[in-house]
């Protein structure tokens, strides 16, 4: 396998070529898809095709499995679900607002693999914002304030009986699965140090981060508008553009996703499949190195 990677020229974002994913990949070949995934954050493979089965593979060479709470999976593939909407469907686009995967979930899936198999022929891109380069362009006083906070998130805006996809959500193709589970809540730092690359990223969303922890709800709404503005800049942001075929890989611990619409009218279906962590993440702030403001 000889791999090609052509940066995006946005601040995340990569296409590689020279992969063929409907074959199994010895372990040096993982590890330099594995890089490329690491460096640019997400990744695409243009012109794959594959079966559940190549996917699954895939998915297990990357790591071990992810969770994926509210939504049913394929029958008889427990790790895969579909990322659908019918031509006619009139319910509001899924997933369109900035968010990190499952980021409520204790151990929230290290990345994400999402397979295009039918593509509308216009709109349904998918952005992405980097949350290195949002950490990193923090003033040093915003450094300071949040080195030790801690959000809180929960999927209830979304997946709880009156969230979004709750019980007034009527006509959506997607095999979603509302709970009141979805009222749980978890912390996670404000910022965290990705535990394979050592960078710090902000990880907060706009999806699931309702609150910070120990903060009044004013105080708290207030400083989260000001890091959801931020991390959302046009200077972070990679538009992803799918075609049939494409395989994407991206990096839930460092980039922020959101969907697009814009292709009503036509259907548009993926295979997805998270990825769980191999390696534990610390649990607070104050577990790891102190904070540089340089
Ligand atoms: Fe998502």
């Amino acid at each position: 396998m000889t791999l090609r990677v052509e940066p995006s020229g946005a601040s995340c974002g990569a296409l590689i070529y020279g992969v063929d994913l409907s074959q199994p990949h010895s372990p040096a070949e993982i590890d330099a898809i594995r890089d490329a995934w690491y460096k640019h954050q997400v990744v695409g493979i243009s012109g794959q095709e594959l079966q559940i089965a190549d996917l699954e593979r895939f998915a297990a060479e990357l790591g071990p499995d992810g969770d994926d709470p509210f939504i049913a999976s394929i029958a008889g593939h427990p790790r895969v679900v579909e990322v659908r909407r019918e031509a006619n469907e009139t319910t509001v686009v899924f997933a369109e607002a900035w968010h990190s995967d499952w980021s409520f979930l204790e151990s929230p899936p290290a990345g994400t693999l999402l397979y295009g198999k039918v593509i509308p022929p216009v709109g349904g891109d998918t952005l992405f914002a980097d949350q290195y380069a949002a950490y990193d362009a923090l003033s040093i006083s915003m450094k300071a304030k949040i080195a030790h906070l801690r959000g809180i998130h929960s999927a209830r805006r979304s997946y709880s009986p009156g969230g979004v996809y709750g019980e007034r959500d009527k006509g959506r193709s997607m095999a979603i699965r509302y709970s009141e589970r979805a009222m749980a809540t978890q912390l996670h730092p404000l910022v965290r140090t990705h535990p394979e690359t050592g960078r710090r990223a902000l990880f907060v969303n706009l999806g699931y981060t309702i609150g910070i922890d120990g903060m009044n709800d004013a105080e708290a709404t207030a400083l989260l508008a000001e890091l959801f503005a931020h991390q959302s800049r046009p200077e972070f942001i990679y538009r992803h553009r799918w075609s049939p075929g494409l395989l994407t890989l991206w990096d839930n611990r460092c980039v922020l996703h959101t969907a697009t619409g814009g292709y009503q009218g036509h259907q548009r279906l993926l295979w997805r499949i998270t990825i769980g962590e191999r390696r534990r993440f610390a649990k607070s702030t104050e577990l790891e190195s102190p904070i540089s403001v340089d």
